[in-house]
């Protein structure tokens, strides 16, 4: 996996160019550009199934992005998503036992990563700090949380939106876990000095955009708590890879440390199966039947980048 460290301000760092370059392209998806009927029919499929199926992050993803974004994007999940996963130390209990239901309709853009994505994260905390660190993770439907608690981490707070989730966190002994909406002002005793702030926001700059303004409203006047923050940054397009690299520097912020493909998420195979149907029809409609003979060009999970970010 190429890590690259990145010293100068957010806004040398973080940009698309920066990030394209850390992906590895697929010859068989590039090899779609250039037929500009296709590209517009196909354009007008995906905005028709994203005005239906508003809680689908790929799909809301792919309708913005211009032609050659959406190849970019394609060919970024395609080479993060289909290869053996990073390793992680499997000794790292996860729980998964307060899962929020996942089908092809997800509830609040949530789409779960892998066990082993979670001991990830985790080996990223752990690298630097202290048990003693007070931790802040932003919607957890993967549950982190309760992995950093049977770790010993004594200072974790954890917040999401879905009721469900947070009845079965609240359940974690040492774990303080409440339901707070990012968009509406947070109860005074969730402000805090934290240290590490941990977020995985809907893969879109409006997304990304909730999460860091909703988090800085839980944290205390003069804390620079240092961020986890997990994306699926080629999703943002050009753009929304912009608007971010501005957000984080308007708050003396830089991305310290950018590492492609840490996190997985499988699709369901209900969800699989609908992005399937869904690329057969367009190949029969676009009179491309080979496409449906050769190998699927759907990925079968989405891959998210780590973003360090320092202030
Ligand atoms: C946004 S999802 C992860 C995104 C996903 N990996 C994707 O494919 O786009 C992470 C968590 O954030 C929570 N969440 C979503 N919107 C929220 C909000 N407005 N306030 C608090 N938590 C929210 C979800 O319930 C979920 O548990």
């Amino acid at each position: 996996m190429d890590t690259f460290n990145m010293p100068e301000s957010a806004q040398d760092g973080l940009t698309w160019e920066r990030i394209v370059s850390a992906t590895k392209p697929v010859a068989v998806i590039h090899s779609l550009s250039g037929d500009a009927q296709v590209a517009e029919q196909a354009k007008a499929w995906v905005n028709w199934a994203a005005r239906r199926f508003p809680g689908s992050s790929a799909l809301q993803t792919l309708s913005r992005a211009n032609f050659h974004e959406a190849l970019q994007i394609w060919s970024d999940q395609f080479a993060k998503a289909e290869g053996p996963e990073p390793e992680a130390d499997r000794s790292l209990p996860v729980r998964r036992d307060f899962l929020p239901s996942s089908g092809f309709f997800r509830a609040h853009h949530q789409l779960l990563c892998t066990e082993d994505s979670v001991r990830r994260r985790f080996e990223k905390i752990r690298a630097v700090f202290s048990p003693a660190a007070k931790i802040l993770i932003v919607g957890d439907d993967d549950q982190l949380s309760p992995l950093l608690v049977s770790q010993g981490f004594t200072n974790v707070t954890v917040i999401d939106i879905d009721e469900r989730l947070i009845r079965g966190l609240a359940q974690v002994q040492g774990l303080r876990a409440r339901v707070h909406d990012l968009t509406q002002d947070p109860q005074p005793e969730l402000i805090d000095d934290y240290e590490l702030i941990v977020m995985d926001p809907p893969y879109s700059a409006e997304g990304i955009q909730m999460f860091w303004q909703g988090a800085w409203r839980l944290v205390r006047a003069n804390a620079r708590p240092r961020f986890h923050l997990y994306c699926a940054s080629v999703c943002l397009t050009r753009d929304g890879v912009r608007q971010a690299a501005q957000q984080i520097q308007d708050r003396g912020y830089r991305l310290s440390e950018f590492v492609p493909g840490l996190c997985r998420y499988p699709y369901s195979p209900l969800t699989h199966a609908g992005f399937r149907a869904f690329f057969a029809a367009a190949a029969v409609a676009f009179g491309r039947p080979r496409f449906l003979t050769g190998p699927t060009l759907i990925p079968k999970a989405v891959s998210s980048d780590l973003w360090v970010l320092e202030g």
